[in-house]
């Protein structure tokens, strides 16, 4: 993986520092859940490896379900509405429902689907995200369960991609700048 650690410039945070952060939260959402049944919705495609190390620590019992909206680059996000490119298999309504998301940025893409899903009449409908850049925030959303505040850098690694690649490195590192500015 050389070629992908070179274009690193620091790393954010090691894997040691994401699996205590992600065991922690998995505990806080069993406190909070307690033995009700949970709808978890992974939304693709960087959130696959927080929800699958987050998924191994709950107490609750969870039924998975996967979503992929259009985010950046996808311009689609207007009005608020979100471009549903797979869609959920499960019915929702009167389902406990914890979206999985793996950053939490101007909050546009999440605002919007959260309101798409509120439609659908879950029992309730609760946000979680492993990285929140509040500085960027133009939504007035804010995530139930949270991980790690992060300053408004760009990374990659445990699932985050820049175009579509670092998702495998296992830790959350600032990409250089030289990667994407020419
Ligand atoms: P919004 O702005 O709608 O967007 O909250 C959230 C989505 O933007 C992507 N995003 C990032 N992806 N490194 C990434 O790999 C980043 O630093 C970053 N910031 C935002 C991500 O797809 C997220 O779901
Ligand atoms: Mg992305």
């Amino acid at each position: 993986m050389k070629h992908l650690e070179q274009d690193v410039e620091r790393i954010l945070l090691t894997k040691e520092e994401i699996a205590a952060k992600v065991s922690e939260m998995a505990q806080e959402m069993g406190e909070f859940y307690q033995d009700k049944e949970v709808v978890m919705v992974c939304i693709l495609k960087g959130s696959i490896t927080f929800f699958a190390d987050l998924v191994r620590g709950l107490s609750f019992p969870a039924i998975f379900d996967f979503m992929c909206v259009s985010s950046y680059g996808c311009g689609s996000v207007s009005g608020g509405s979100v471009r549903i490119l797979k869609d959920l298999t499960v019915d929702i309504t009167d389902k406990h429902v914890l979206i999985v998301e793996d950053i939490l940025d101007t909050g546009n893409t999440l605002s919007a689907l959260l309101e798409q899903l509120k439609a659908r009449r879950p029992a309730s409908l609760k946000l979680c995200c492993l990285l929140d850049k509040p500085d960027r925030r133009t939504k007035p959303i804010k995530a139930d369960f949270v991980g790690f505040s992060i300053p408004d850098e760009f990374v990659v690694g445990y699932g985050l991609d820049y175009d579509e690649k670092y998702r495998q490195l296992p830790y959350v590192g600032v990409l250089k700048r030289s990667v994407y500015e020419h």
